[in-house]
């Protein structure tokens, strides 16, 4: 292998998300308005095997770990057969998928059989009239059947994302930590971020990651922090209850930003490079990809992408900066 990505802030680049589709069969309100938004045309959307040069020439460059966003991906034709095309790339090692749910029922098996690793599963209501309103959709049960049928097909550990709002699901705490305890999932508790949306982010809408802990150390039982284990850490600082099979995970972008540890570049369904969620400097890939350059030239774009890695988001600096992607067309 020739030299791995560093940045400018000697952060060692080895995890990328590859968003696959801008298209979602759900409209979760902290997303998407409801009648979804202006997608890209499908000729702009990078092709599987346009994706997997990226990938094989990141790989070559030591990035291992690969996440698939969208959109929502399973939505998108075909993603089992790229799935095993990019699990059979040399240095890709852990491979996962972030999706809604919806379709995880039918797909887990198929979806192991890929090469596929583990999934992160977003999910921020367990009752019916309120996972509707949130998502505007009726799939709570396929989302719930989704999650064990992953934990029975492997597809481990299995992870549970729940976006935590003040005043519409902050009530569910509770009942999202007790899952951990009877199922070996990890629940994490995402703060509310900024994004540009119909239903606008306020401040006071956010509850922080302190405020969360606190409340389930009162409420559920004492947390102890997990160290080290399977499954890597990411952006979450990870806890459980004594002898529960699952842990719970507190992931704080807004009060206490983990940016000095990020080790992620973001690729956008119509082939942009991000180097930061809240940022919008975009590295062009596609244009590259389709005009004949040589993969040394795509290689010295991935490179100038960690060069411009900034050193922290700055959402916190006086105004709120919401960037001008919505979360559906980054992948989170
Ligand atoms: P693993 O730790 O590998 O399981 O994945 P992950 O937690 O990074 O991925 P996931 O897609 O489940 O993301 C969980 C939440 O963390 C999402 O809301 C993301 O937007 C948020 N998140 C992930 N990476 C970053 C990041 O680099 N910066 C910020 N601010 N938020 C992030
Ligand atoms: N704040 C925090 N998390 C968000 N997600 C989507 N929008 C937001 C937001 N404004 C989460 C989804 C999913 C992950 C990719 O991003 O719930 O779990
Ligand atoms: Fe779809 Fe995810 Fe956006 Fe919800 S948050 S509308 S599931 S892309």
């Amino acid at each position: 292998m020739t030299n791995t990505l560093v940045d400018t802030h000697s952060r060692k680049i080895d995890y990328m998300r590859i968003s696959v589709t801008d298209r979602c069969n759900l409209r979760c309100v902290y997303c998407m308005p409801p009648e979804g938004i202006e997608l890209t045309q499908p000729q702009n959307i990078l092709r599987y095997e346009e994706l997997l040069r990226i990938a094989r020439i990141s790989a070559a460059h030591g990035v291992s770990k690969f996440r698939i966003t969208g959109g929502e991906p399973l939505v998108r034709r075909g993603i089992i057969e790229f799935l095993k095309d990019l699990s059979s790339i040399k240095g890709v090692e852990d491979l996962s998928i972030t999706t809604n749910g919806v379709l995880l029922k039918d797909y887990a098996a198929r979806l192991k059989e890929a090469g596929l690793r583990r999934v992160n599963v977003s999910l921020d209501s367990l009752k019916r009239d309120r996972f509707q309103k949130m998502t505007r959709g009726d799939n709570l049960q396929n989302v719930l059947d989704g999650l064990h049928e992953s934990e029975y097909v492997g597809l481990t550990p299995v992870k549970v994302n729940m976006v935590v709002i003040k005043g519409f699901n902050d009530d569910e705490i509770i009942a999202f930590a007790d899952l951990s305890k009877e199922r070996p999932w990890h629940i994490r508790y995402i703060e509310y971020m900024p994004f540009n949306t119909q239903e606008g982010w306020q401040k006071d809408k956010c509850l922080s990651a302190k405020e969360i802990k606190e409340l389930i150390n009162q409420q559920a039982g004492e947390l102890y922090p997990v160290i080290s284990g399977p499954g890597g850490a990411g952006p979450a600082r990870r806890y459980k209850f004594k002898d529960a099979p699952g842990e719970i995970g507190l992931i704080s972008p807004v009060s206490e930003h983990f940016c000095g540890s990020c080790n992620r570049l973001r690729l956008t369904a119509d082939g942009k490079i991000r180097t930061c969620l809240f940022s919008d400097n975009e590295i062009d890939l596609k244009t590259a990809l389709r005009d004949g350059s040589s993969d040394d030239a795509i290689e010295r774009l991935l490179f100038k992408a960690v060069a411009e890695k900034p050193s922290q988001h700055h959402i916190n600096e006086n105004v709120f900066k919401k960037c001008s992607r919505t979360m559906s067309l980054i992948g989170g």
